[in-house]
């Protein structure tokens, strides 16, 4: 992979921090690569990521492109001199919580947040980024590094609710593609929306069917990308045009169900194991609603190299377990 400018000037000053402390110790006495990037270890703590700022302007597109607004709250992980968090809360009027492991970034933090008289609306925390809750945020901003990114990507799962927005600058999270890639000079912004988890069988009656028109839908998701099928007595169905974003789910089938007729198009919003929302067909337009064998759900989060088995087991629940 050709590496931009700015990213050899971010690895070349992570070398020079590395050198100069194995400089100082021996061999024996350097621990893992945490530690090695303060000299005195006792009053500096050990950061999985350099200080290196965002650039202003870089700040400003990646809160665009999450398209931050007053509602939101953003955590910025590594908040560095807080500048991300400060200009969210003075431009969009949001809440914001900005956390970082170097006492020194947190200063700056609240200096910063005085003199923009954003403090009502914004927290500094000297915390390990690993170690906080992340359920409160709508919107999430990094800039660390890759191997950070995919160390923190199963926490990202675990704890943001779908349609959490997480923006990255220069760095993205392996298998897990980004909705979108934006190029700006020497900088590359990475988005993702946190999908609901809608992988399984998921079973319902459309009404009007009379007995008849009980429904399997087999959806196979791979983070936000999906396929899948909808079967109703012997008659299986691909799903077409299937979108998900966040809790939202759309799909299209090109044949007809009990008193609608082909295509019919779904809507609905997913929340744990039950999914409600509309169908449609010309001008009719009806509920729908389905329930999840939560057994059928496959982990959304699933390491880089370990997705093959895991699709094979959800191919299992396609072709039909799950019954
Ligand atoms: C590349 S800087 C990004 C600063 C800021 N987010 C920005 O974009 O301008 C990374 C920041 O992460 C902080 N950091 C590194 N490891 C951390 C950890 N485990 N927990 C919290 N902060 C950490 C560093 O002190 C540094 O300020």
């Amino acid at each position: 992979m050709k590496r931009k400018p700015f990213q050899l000037l971010f690895a070349a000053v992570l070398l020079t921090a590395l050198l100069s402390v194995a400089a100082v110790h021996p061999p024996d006495d350097r621990g893992t690569m945490r530690n090695l990037l303060y000299t005195d270890t006792s009053e500096r703590p050990a950061l999985d990521v350099p200080y290196v700022p965002t650039p202003h302007e870089v700040v400003e597109a990646m809160l665009g492109i999450a398209e931050v607004g007053e509602r939101d709250v953003l955590y910025d992980l590594g908040c560095g001199d807080g500048r991300i968090v400060v200009s969210a809360a003075q431009k969009f009027g949001i809440r914001g919580i900005g956390v970082d492991l170097d006492p020194e970034r947190i200063k700056e933090s609240n200096e910063n947040a005085r003199n923009a008289k954003v403090t009502g609306r914004v927290q500094f925390f000297q915390r390990d980024l690993f170690t906080i809750d992340l359920s409160g945020a709508s919107v999430v901003t990094l800039y660390l590094l890759p191997s950070v990114n995919l160390k923190l990507r199963p926490k990202l799962f675990r704890e943001l609710r779908p349609g959490t927005r997480v923006v990255s600058h220069d760095f993205d999270m392996g298998n897990w593609q980004p909705d979108r890639k934006v190029t700006m000079e020497n900088h590359t912004i990475y988005f993702w929306v946190v999908p609901a988890n809608v992988s399984g069988v998921w079973r319902g009656d459309f009404p009007g069917g009379k007995g008849k028109g009980k429904y399997t839908l087999r959806i196979h998701q791979q983070f936000q990308k999906i396929s899948g099928t909808l079967a109703v007595g012997e008659a299986k169905v691909p799903l077409s045009n299937m979108e998900l974003k966040g809790n939202s789910l759309r799909f299209t089938i090109a044949q007809g169900i009990p008193g609608m007729s082909a295509p019919v198009g779904f809507d609905g919003f997913v929340e744990g194991n039950s999914i409600q929302g509309r169908m449609e067909s010309g001008d009719k337009k009806r509920k729908w609603t389905a329930v999840r064998d939560g057994s059928t759900m496959v982990p959304l989060d699933i390491p880089d190299g370990q997705m093959q088995t895991a699709l094979r087991r959800n191919d299992g629940i396609k072709a039909g377990g799950g019954e």
